[in-house]
């Protein structure tokens, strides 16, 4: 079984390259199952409806998110009509749609996914990522072997330390929301696959997937700066998961290409 996990996708350029690059790289690296983070899809911020229907050719089986997941207002509706989008696990009770699930990958086996919020220079609205883990990964341990956590936050060490936590309990803890890859892909002692950060889809010729200028010029003045999005120059940043019929990993790949 191979699982490809996809980093934040950002606006509309992200969008073309995940449609126009994944059904290809899928096929190549020879991936049963895909995983993306979708939280910054729709104009670089939240999800749509309409912007998953551009991608219902794209070979993407799940589409986790983060912190921005309630950016655009209709989908606070919409969700429940998208199983295969996951909200984060440890929110206020009674928002809408879940936070975790079973799929059918395209060798027949079942894959739980968990898409979970850091806390650690977060906004903090979050419950214990921890605790939600625990209960959540045994509720799918039940069902499957075959388990991926997204682990959306910020701080590195939260990152690690939950990869510990779960070493041996899934098989891979990969985060997202830096928009940035992190060079410490492993497979930790228990078999589970583990990065900090797995990156973007998004423009390589920008700051996190926005325009250089207003950007620049909010650090270097302090004045507010609409941050729009950057649609070109698209680098799409991925992980690539290798497991045996235990759900344990036995290799972890990171994998870049560049929209042409
Ligand atoms: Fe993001
Ligand atoms: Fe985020």
């Amino acid at each position: 079984m191979k699982i490809l996990f996809i980093g934040d996708i950002v606006g509309k350029g992200g969008r073309e390259a995940v449609a126009a690059l994944v059904p290809e790289l899928r096929r190549d690296l020879g991936c049963d199952f895909c995983v993306a983070n979708a939280e910054n899809m729709a104009g670089g911020g939240g999800i749509t409806r309409r912007c998953l229907a551009e991608l219902a050719a794209a070979k993407v089986d799940v589409f986790t998110s983060g912190d921005h997941v309630w950016d655009q207002r209709e989908f606070v509706e919409e969700i429940t009509r998208v199983p295969n989008v996951l909200r984060p696990a440890n929110v206020y009770p009674g928002q809408p749609g879940r936070g975790h699930g079973l799929f059918t990958a395209a060798d027949g086996s079942t894959v739980g996914v968990l898409c979970l919020l850091g806390r650690t220079f977060m906004n903090g609205l979050t419950d214990c990522p921890f605790q939600a883990a625990d209960r959540i990964v045994a509720e799918l341990r039940a069902q499957t072997p075959f388990i991926v956590v997204d682990i959306h936050a910020e701080a590195t060490s939260e990152k690690i330390a939950l990869g510990r936590y779960l070493d041996g309990r899934v098989s891979a803890v990969l985060g997202t929301h830096t928009h940035v890859p992190t060079a410490d892909e492993t497979v930790l002692p228990q078999g589970t696959a583990f990065q900090c950060d797995v990156g973007m889809v998004g423009s390589r010729e920008s700051v996190l997937g926005r325009d250089l200028e207003p950007v620049l010029q909010r650090f270097s003045t302090g004045m507010p700066a609409r941050f729009t999005v950057t649609d070109h120059h698209i680098r799409l940043q991925a992980t690539a998961v290798t497991l045996d019929a235990q759900g344990r990993a036995t290799a972890i790949e990171r994998i870049t290409r560049d929209l042409p």
